[in-house]
């Protein structure tokens, strides 16, 4: 006969389940950082969404669940992303048909193909910075989110014109609607055409029918094989077996990059505007780096921005099997969630963590247990080095084209958007125009990739 074994979890507080979900749904992150100064490193907690939950901010054990067994660890089935993105997203597998999907999509993001894409994003971002207003304040959130949804249009769909325009239209909403969907599980049943998910479902058909104008556009292109947006890959990708993707599982995925992909990067860029602004001494170094044309500072403080401002609070695992972490062993159907949030903000990892330094970043790169931006393991985000590389090119364009103006004012607080965390006034900022550009390279797109 054999013996149940004897879980141990971490402490945690006793309060009903609907009182702590309440506070959590009221004050998520204030509620995260007193029940870390409470219960120490690893507690256990009650989260709307997730049920009952374990969090981690030990490296040790952060180490523990991001190198875990993807078979004793999931995200896919209980996942709350990947009910709205649909069957084929990489949010929605796990185990081997996650890693299917992920090898599919993994080749489109490596470091080369990203170069191809610097250009783009410079493009966008010298359109939009165009048109700031002079001398007001007004939220970088909106621009960088303009600037980020037309990058992932042109480097991720290969949309140009009727489409590029159409997708332009439909997708702030739907993304805005599916991310209330995410949360608000009960209300993504189609209950007729007036209803939350009856409405999101239709704006999902509507995109379903650009991605397959895309898609046939890209089959019928001449040129297809010289294209180097991800649209183009994915369609001429070949599983192992040499079956091709569905049209679904195409349009899944686009979805799950743009979901993925643009609040978070737009929101981190809002944030590092938002904390250059407080710091006038690193915003001089860095207008002087762009000058002599260095980027490493900028590099640095972009890394600083991700770890004092994360965009992404934590990140979730389901437990499928007794998992033994550190000293506990948590029960099947547990959620674990690593807090990049808590982790960032420890001054075990980071002296005088709540200091905003990105010297701590230069010349250093960051450690994968304390750093947890972009998540860990066989399910780190896929885009990290293209969120990377597109905030380089937008902050330094930034830099490029206009003077940035310091403020006293405090920080900006940080609010729940739906997928990401974002500065409370969306990163409000007071721009003057140069009259004279800031480096030789400013102005200059190659002929091969002008729209
Ligand atoms: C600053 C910007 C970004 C942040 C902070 C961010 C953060 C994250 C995090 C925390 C995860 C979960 C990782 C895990 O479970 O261990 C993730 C997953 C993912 N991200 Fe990102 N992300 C960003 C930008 C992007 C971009 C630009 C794309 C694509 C264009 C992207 C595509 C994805 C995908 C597809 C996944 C799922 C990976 C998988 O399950 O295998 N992300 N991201």
């Amino acid at each position: 006969m054999t013996t149940a074994p004897a879980f141990r979890l971490p402490p945690g507080p006793r309060a009903p389940r609907a009182v702590q979900g309440a506070a959590f749904a009221i004050a998520n992150r204030h509620i995260m950082f007193a029940l870390h100064r409470r219960y120490g490193e690893t507690f256990t907690t009650y989260m709307p969404g997730f049920g009952h939950a374990v969090v981690v901010t030990d490296p040790a054990l952060v180490k523990q669940v991001f190198t875990a067994d993807p078979k004793v660890l999931h995200v896919g089935d209980r996942g709350p992303l990947g009910k709205v993105l649909g069957p084929a997203s990489l949010f929605s597998l796990d185990e081997e048909p996650h890693l299917r999907e992920r090898r599919m999509l993994l080749p489109p993001f490596h470091g080369a193909r990203m170069k191809s894409y610097e250009a783009i994003f410079a493009q966008e971002a010298r359109k939009e910075i165009a048109g700031w207003p002079q001398g007001v304040p007004f939220a970088t959130l909106d621009a960088m989110m303009r600037i980020t949804l037309n990058a992932i249009l042109r480097t991720v769909f290969g949309a140009e014109h009727a489409e590029f325009d159409g997708l332009r239209r439909l997708l702030p909403g739907m993304v805005k609607r599916g991310s209330r969907l995410v949360l608000l599980q009960p209300l993504q049943r189609d209950l007729g055409p007036l209803s939350p998910g009856g409405k999101f479902l239709a704006q999902r058909r509507e995109f379903d029918g650009y991605v397959a104008g895309l898609i046939a556009k890209a089959k019928a292109d001449p040129d297809l094989a010289e294209r180097d947006d991800i649209l183009a890959m994915l369609v001429q990708a070949r599983y192992e077996d040499g079956d091709e993707l569905s049209q679904d599982a195409i349009s899944d995925q686009l979805l799950t990059l743009l979901v993925a992909g643009h609040e978070t990067t737009a929101g981190s860029l809002a944030w590092t505007i938002e904390r250059l602004r407080r710091h006038p001494e690193v915003l001089a170094r860095l207008v002087d780096e762009v000058h002599e044309g260095g980027r490493d500072l900028r590099e640095a403080t972009i890394r600083e921005t991700q770890r004092t401002r994360p965009v992404i609070g934590g990140t979730v695992r389901f437990v499928m099997e007794p998992f033994a972490l550190g000293e506990w062993l948590l029960p099947p159907g547990m959620a674990i969630i690593v807090s990049a949030a808590l982790t960032h903000a420890d001054d075990r990892y980071y002296e005088n963590a709540a200091a905003f330094d990105p010297d701590r970043f230069l010349g250093v790169k960051p450690d994968t247990y304390t750093w947890t931006p972009y998540g860990g393991g066989v399910r780190r985000c896929i885009g990290a080095a293209f969120a990377h590389m597109e905030m380089d090119v937008v902050l330094r364009t930034v830099l490029e084209e206009v003077e940035l103006l310091p403020t006293a004012d405090r920080p900006e607080r940080t609010v729940f958007r739906g997928v990401a965390f974002a500065p409370a006034k969306g990163g409000r900022a007071i721009v003057r125009h140069r009259t004279t550009p800031l480096s030789a390279e400013s102005g200059a797109v190659p002929a091969t990739v002008a729209a």
